[in-house]
């Protein structure tokens, strides 16, 4: 169920799969490079690569509760990550928290992918531990990010709200998508 078997195989030989723990430093090294400002210690000025590792070995142990996908290239490297968790209890509801993309492997339908096989998988995997279906994906992400927006609504999600500033002082948006 939880095992790493590969889901998918793309045209452009990158494969989904759910994430190992021997994948969490890989995984850091992207979201790093995605998001500049997220693993910053104090008054330092670059990311803290240990923090971002810890982050995501954290969420990894949340299982069943939670799902962290990667993305792979053919020589296994991993080029992108989507890190899904339920909130709310069993209320069906799951959130895409954060995702990126290897700024040298974007515009290729990583992103896409990480998301429309998430989501297959994670309908599977909801049903089968806990005999319900999922309602609703939901996610938030910055007006600063303005790709993840075209990627967001290509895939099926509705902007819902405005959060206001959030992260980093950016405006935030709500974005929806019932099942
Ligand atoms: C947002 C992000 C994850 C997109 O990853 P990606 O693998 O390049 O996205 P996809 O290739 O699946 O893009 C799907 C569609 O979105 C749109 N899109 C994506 N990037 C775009 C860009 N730079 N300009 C215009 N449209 C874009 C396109 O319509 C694209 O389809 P197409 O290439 O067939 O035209 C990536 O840019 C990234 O990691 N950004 C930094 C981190 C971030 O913002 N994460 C999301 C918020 S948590």
């Amino acid at each position: 169920m939880f095992c790493s078997v590969i889901i998918s195989k793309m045209k452009n030989e990158i494969s989904i799969r759910i994430s190992k723990k021997s994948d969490i430093k890989s995984i850091a090294i992207v979201s790093s490079g995605c998001f500049p400002q997220d693993y910053i210690v104090g008054e330092n000025k670059i990311n803290d690569l240990a923090i971002a590792e810890k982050w995501f070995a954290k969420r990894l142990s949340l299982k069943p509760f939670s799902w962290l996908f990667v993305a792979v290239n053919k020589n296994k490297k991993v080029v992108g990550f989507a890190y899904f968790m339920m909130i709310g209890g069993l209320s069906g509801i799951v959130q895409l928290e954060i995702m990126g993309v290897d700024e040298k492997y974007r515009r290729q339908g990583i992103a896409s992918k990480l998301i429309s096989q998430g989501e297959k998988i994670i309908t599977k995997d909801f049903a089968k531990q806990f005999k319900k279906p999922i309602v609703k994906f939901i996610l938030t992400t910055s007006m600063e990010n303005q790709n993840s927006h075209y990627v967001y609504q290509k895939q099926g999600f509705i902007k819902t709200a405005s959060l206001g500033e959030l992260y980093f002082g950016a405006e935030e948006v709500l974005y929806t998508k019932n099942i």
